[in-house]
């Protein structure tokens, strides 16, 4: 019987974390629908029991929960874009899909769940760094449901003594990102694109920023929430990033360097319910987990280019 579960374990922050709980010997079931989700992404995950279906279905939710100790519910139709373009299956799959997790993991006694939070809660709200105690403002499709996962959660440490944490995590980006797909994350966009010798479009003038974050940092961060003390973080949210940002224009300059692309971005109109800046305060998940990021930008730009250089765009 597994211990873990991992829901979206074919998606790219999935895939990581049940890659990390089988290295350390544990046992993990994963979940994915395959709506974002690749079939590629199993790979070398064989030891991992897994079950193809939809979140959405609260029958798939008791069978993936049965017998489990602790669920990474890292499931969800990610991107600003998408929500946007289709706001209910956004909901659907990003809120029903949570509450059919809770009510599935409460009927099975699981002890905890962790959630994957989303800095788009925040919204476009001047004041840097965000900080967990923030009025939280919402202003995309995709924002809002993040979000309503965050409340369902803590409701459900009130209200049933379901131990939950909330990760609130900032752009997460490295290898197993998936770069084919006009929804994806712009750093796995910028990599396919410049290794391939073709022009990346920068939308808005460049100078927003983001605080991104290294996948290993996001997978340790994860692990730790799993095991702190129940007193000091169930029903918390807390940060989960770097603490710096860079903005689009350095990002472009250092990867124009790892990637030896020679041209210019192209430059379009700032992106519908995007934000222009964020830079996360990480206090709080430094002083509840005990938290330190270990792989900055820089180091993880570089191994990210490293991984799109040797491995094929997912299929
Ligand atoms: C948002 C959320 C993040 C969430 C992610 C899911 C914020 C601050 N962050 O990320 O928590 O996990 O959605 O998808 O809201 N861009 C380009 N060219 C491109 C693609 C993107 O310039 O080809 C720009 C975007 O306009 C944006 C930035 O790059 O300003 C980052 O975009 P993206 O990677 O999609 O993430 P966010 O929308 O910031």
């Amino acid at each position: 019987m597994a211990k873990y579960l991992v829901t979206g374990a074919a998606g790219f922050i999935g895939r990581s974390i049940s890659a990390a709980l089988l290295k350390r010997g544990d046992s993990v079931r994963g979940v994915d629908s395959f709506i974002t989700g690749k079939r590629a992404n199993l790979t070398g995950l064989e030891a991992m029991e897994f079950i193809e279906g939809d979140l959405a279905d609260p029958a798939v939710c008791a069978k993936a929960c049965a017998g489990v100790e602790v669920v990474y519910h890292e499931a969800a139709l990610a991107s600003v874009p998408r929500s946007v373009a289709d706001p209910a299956a956004t909901n659907r799959n990003c809120v029903d899909a949570t509450v059919n997790v809770l009510v599935a993991a409460r009927a099975a006694g699981v002890r905890r769940v962790m959630y994957a939070g989303s800095s788009s809660g925040y919204g476009d709200t001047p004041t840097l760094p965000k900080r967990e105690d923030m009025l939280p403002n919402p202003i995309s499709p995709y924002a809002v449901a993040k979000l309503a996962g965050e409340h369902y959660m803590s409701a459900f440490t009130r209200v049933y003594g379901l131990e939950t944490v909330t990760l609130r995590y900032f752009n997460v980006f490295g290898p197993f990102q998936d770069p084919t797909s006009h929804y994806s994350g712009v750093l796995a966009i910028f990599c396919r694109k410049m290794l391939a010798g073709e022009q990346p479009t920068i939308y808005g003038d460049g100078e927003h920023s983001r605080d991104f974050t290294y996948i290993e940092n996001v997978v340790a961060a994860n692990l730790l929430a799993a095991d702190a003390p129940v007193e000091k973080v169930s029903g918390k949210m807390m940060n989960v990033a770097t603490g710096a940002a860079v903005t689009l224009n350095q990002v472009f300059e250092i990867l124009r360097g790892l990637t030896g692309y020679n041209g210019k971005p192209a430059y379009a109109e700032p992106r519908s319910g995007d934000i222009k800046h964020s830079l996360a305060d990480i206090s709080r998940a430094r002083e509840l987990l005990g938290y330190v990021p270990q792989v900055d930008f820089r180091e993880g730009i570089r191994r990210t280019v490293e991984w799109y250089k040797t491995s094929q765009p997912n299929s």
